[in-house]
């Protein structure tokens, strides 16, 4: 193999002669520290690199110091140096910080990458040398991953291997606190059995496992379930081996605890306690929803609380910070101030009676999600019923939405700036690079700032991995990036050297969609070909079209010599992906202009193309690459099940939380995909009705009715998930043909229509 050239900009040299602007220091988070030993996580580390690059882990000479982070105020830092025989010296304050070090030198010496979408581990041989020390040390104590979202939109169906990928992936990129948030209905059953509930109320309380984000916050309780045993047992063992990786990578992962959302049985056992039942949540009634939450200052709140926590750290230990939500996407029980701390502070004071040196850690998306309800006299007073520092706040929609300007810095209270960037785990590519460049540092220049971290809470995860790593840099970084040199050598990584072109691809997509500057703009994929066909789409685009299509014709012509990489198939697939679903989007104004002005014969061939010929297409196209199956998703949840039946209720939980979401569409389309097997069954189905009920309308003078069709429409979405069909979990056909030809159809015709922008 050819030596490649060092690609020098990694990120410690940005690093140096810059102005050292660190986090300010809480002494009450002291204590949040890997608990496992220094040559453990060095250990753990060298494990990680031989899963990630087999035999050439041993060029790599690992070790951990704890005592590496008393020169950088305590933060993370690890030393890189080139040692005898041509091998790697790296020595991290941590695991995690050791393992980042690993990652940068891969990327920036060795023009290495990985991500969700596949890895490029051409690694060059010798190791390129590194000339005297490259150090590369964070600013921010801690860097977060997750929300509690993820848990149920992507991470749901993980087996042990695929959580094992992740934690690696997690240690690669620096973050040092995750949730861990596996295996908790086993303990909430026990607590709730030996408080008396039978287990028929206890099934009538948990949802199934597609929905349990929803139901550990109190939105949601029953849907998709009951949890069988075997589900318990299951997550338990995961749980452990989660916990114990990631511990034993230096990580501080983050326990759930009580919220006060509780079965409704509860009040046939306690008649006296002071229970409120909430309104409906979101599209559900009280079938599924209405929660009954008990008062945090009703003893028994503490009694709950204090069981399942004393339960939870006997069963995994504990490294003293616990997340919980009271109010999320709920309103509380009263606007007054001396209410909600004493919410909060009884909150805390369930966790400090078991752990007396608990760390609350809590969303902060009711502050933007619910603005009204939640003034300032209203945040301040829940902040302060918890002593400073004894919580932190996840700021959580801060690239687009932040809430610690708006609060003083959360009063005092420390924060973690998180970039949320995807909702519903939607496809569709979409990034804020340039606040993501510039609100961490603004928030770290924010007057008194209490910036304590930076992190992650996606709702969902394995797409758009450039705006990730991106993010994860930032946690390292003093000063923003040259965000078009930066993309630059991002595709020089991605694909391997020597694809200049891809250079120029990846720039265009950087300028234009994946740099959307709409104030508050919230990213869903809002694509017609991903929702309830109507005559009021919207199709508005924040970017031009113009340089997501050149960088489509600069993919498609690399391709010939670049279809062995998988990143690359990936991106390929994806790029194709999204130029067609503008292409939905042209044909759908046309379909509708065709049937405004009583045009059929154009209804019919547009609308005809669509239906019988692009949806078809596109699914084909997803069909062929391994990154875009619902036969993946699908077949990941019935192996999980014991049994037939087990494994029946799995599918269908898969499958409803990506399409209909409740029993009657409640929440439709949130969490759509694009994947072979429902664009063509799910999506193409619903294009394929509407298209004939606007040909029936127009033949027969009749005006079309969206309440008629919506019955009708809801027929076939149901249809899809009751259909029982098998959908493979292998690709099928030749990415590069079907590639082709959409290419050879569709982008003459793509660049001819005028932009539906404004
Ligand atoms: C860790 O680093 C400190 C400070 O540089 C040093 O005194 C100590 O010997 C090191 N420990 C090990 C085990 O190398
Ligand atoms: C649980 O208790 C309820 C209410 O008393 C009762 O209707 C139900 O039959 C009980 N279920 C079991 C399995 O004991
Ligand atoms: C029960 O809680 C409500 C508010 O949720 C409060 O107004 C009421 O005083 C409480 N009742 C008792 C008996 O504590
Ligand atoms: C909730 O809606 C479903 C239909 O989706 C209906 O069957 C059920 O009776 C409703 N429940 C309540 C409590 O209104
Ligand atoms: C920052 O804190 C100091 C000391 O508490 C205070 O005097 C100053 O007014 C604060 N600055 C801002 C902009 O809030
Ligand atoms: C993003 O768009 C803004 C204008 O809206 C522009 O100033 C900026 O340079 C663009 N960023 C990139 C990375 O192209």
């Amino acid at each position: 193999m050819p030596h490649t050239r060092p690609y020098i900009y990694p990120i410690a040299l940005i690093l140096i002669g810059a102005v050292l602007l660190a986090d300010c220091e809480f002494e009450t988070l002291a204590h949040l520290k890997p608990q496992a030993s220094d040559e453990t996580q060095a250990r753990a580390v060298g494990d990680l690199l031989k899963r990630l690059i087999g035999n050439r882990a041993s060029e790599f000479i690992v070790s951990v110091n704890r005592s590496l982070a008393l020169e950088n105020g305590q933060q993370d830092t690890c030393e890189i140096r080139s040692s005898r025989n041509a091998n790697i010296a790296v020595k991290g304050s941590t695991g995690v910080a050791a393992a980042t070090g690993i990652y940068n030198y891969l990327k920036y010496f060795c023009n290495c990458h990985i991500s969700w979408s596949g890895n490029q581990l051409n690694i060059p041989s010798p190791l390129p040398p590194v000339t005297g020390t490259l150090r590369i040390a964070s600013p921010h104590r801690f860097r977060y991953y997750q929300n509690v979202c993820t848990q149920s939109y992507s991470m749901v169906w993980w087996d042990w291997a695929r959580w094992e990928q992740e934690i690696d992936w997690m240690a690669l990129n620096g973050i040092n606190l995750p949730l861990a948030f596996a295996g908790q209905e086993a303990l909430w059953q026990e607590v709730y059995l030996s408080l008396g509930l039978n287990q028929t109320e206890v099934d009538m309380f948990f949802t199934g496992p597609a929905f349990l984000a929803w139901n550990r916050m109190g939105n949601l309780f029953r849907w998709g379930g009951p949890l069988p045993q075997s589900w318990h047992v299951k997550q338990l063992y995961l749980q452990y081996k989660i916990l114990h990786r990631m511990r034993s990578l230096g990580m501080i992962p983050v326990l759930p605890a009580f919220s006060g959302n509780v079965p409704e049985a509860i009040t046939r056992i306690f008649p006296k306690a002071n229970v409120t039942k909430l309104d409906p949540w979101s599209h559900f009634n009280c079938s599924y929803s209405c929660a009954t939450v008990l008062d945090p200052r009703d003893p028994l709140f503490q009694r709950i609380g204090g069981l399942f926590l004393s339960q939870l750290v006997k069963q995994f230990g504990t490294d003293h910070i616990y997340n919980t939500d009271t109010f999320n996407e709920m309103t509380p029980a009263s606007p007054d101030p001396s209410y909600l701390s004493t919410v909060s502070g009884a909150v805390f004071s369930s966790m400090t009676s078991v752990d007396p040196q608990a760390v609350w850690l809590m969303q902060g998306w009711m502050f933007v999600h619910d603005p009204v309800f939640w003034k300032p006299a209203q945040i301040q007073a829940l902040l302060g019923g918890v002593p400073l520092g004894r919580m932190i706040v996840l700021d959580l929609f801060a690239e687009s939405t932040p809430a610690f300007s708006l609060t003083h810095s959360f009063y005092g209270q420390p924060f973690i700036w998180c970039m949320l960037h995807n909702f519903g785990g939607n496809n569709g590519l979409f990034g804020t690079v340039e606040s993501i460049n510039q609100g961490p540092f603004e928030a770290q220049r924010y007057p008194n700032s209490t910036l304590v971290g930076m992190g992650l809470a996606p709702e969902g995860i394995e797409q758009n991995a450039v705006v990730y790593e991106l993010m994860n840099e930032m946690a390292w970084r003093r000063e923003p990036v040259n965000l078009q040199k930066w993309v630059s050598l991002y595709a020089g990584r991605r694909y391997g050297s020597g694809h200049e072109n891809l250079a120029a691809a990846w720039k265009l997509l950087f300028r234009s969609i994946y740099n959307c500057t709409v104030p508050h703009y919230k990213n869903h994929n809002h694509s017609p070909l991903v929702h309830r066909p109507s005559l009021h789409m919207a199709t508005e685009l924040w970017y031009e079209r113009k340089d997501l299509l050149e960088a489509w014709r600069l993919l498609y012509s690399a391709a010939p010599s670049l279809m062995a990489v998988e990143t690359f198939r990936h991106d390929l697939v994806d790029i194709t992906r999204e130029a067609l679903q503008l292409l939905v989007s042209d044909f759908y104004l046309e379909i509708r202009a065709a049937f405004q002005n009583h045009r059929l014969p154009e209804l019919l061939t547009v609308g005809g193309v669509l239906v019988y010929d692009l949806l078809p297409e596109l699914e084909r196209l997803l069909s062929s690459e391994k990154h875009f199956l619902l036969g993946t998703w699908l077949a990941r949840a019935r192996s999980l099940g014991l049994d037939a039946k087990e494994a029946q209720q799995y599918e269908l939980n898969a499958r409803n939380q990506v399409t209909l979401w409740g029993p009657s569409g409640n929440i439709l389309d949130y969490a759509s995909k694009e994947w072979g097997g429902l664009v063509g069954d799910y999506y193409a189905q619903r294009w394929s009705l509407f298209v004939s009920t606007l040909v029936e309308c127009l033949d027969c003078g009749r005006p079309f009715k969206q309440e008629a069709f919506n019955q009708a429409v809801f027929q076939v979405e149901q249809g899809f998930v009751y259909n029982q069909r098998r959908y493979p979990d292998k690709p099928l056909g030749n990415t590069y043909e079907i590639a082709k030809r959409i290419f050879l159809k569709y982008f003459p015709q793509a660049m001819n229509r005028v932009s539906p922008a404004a």
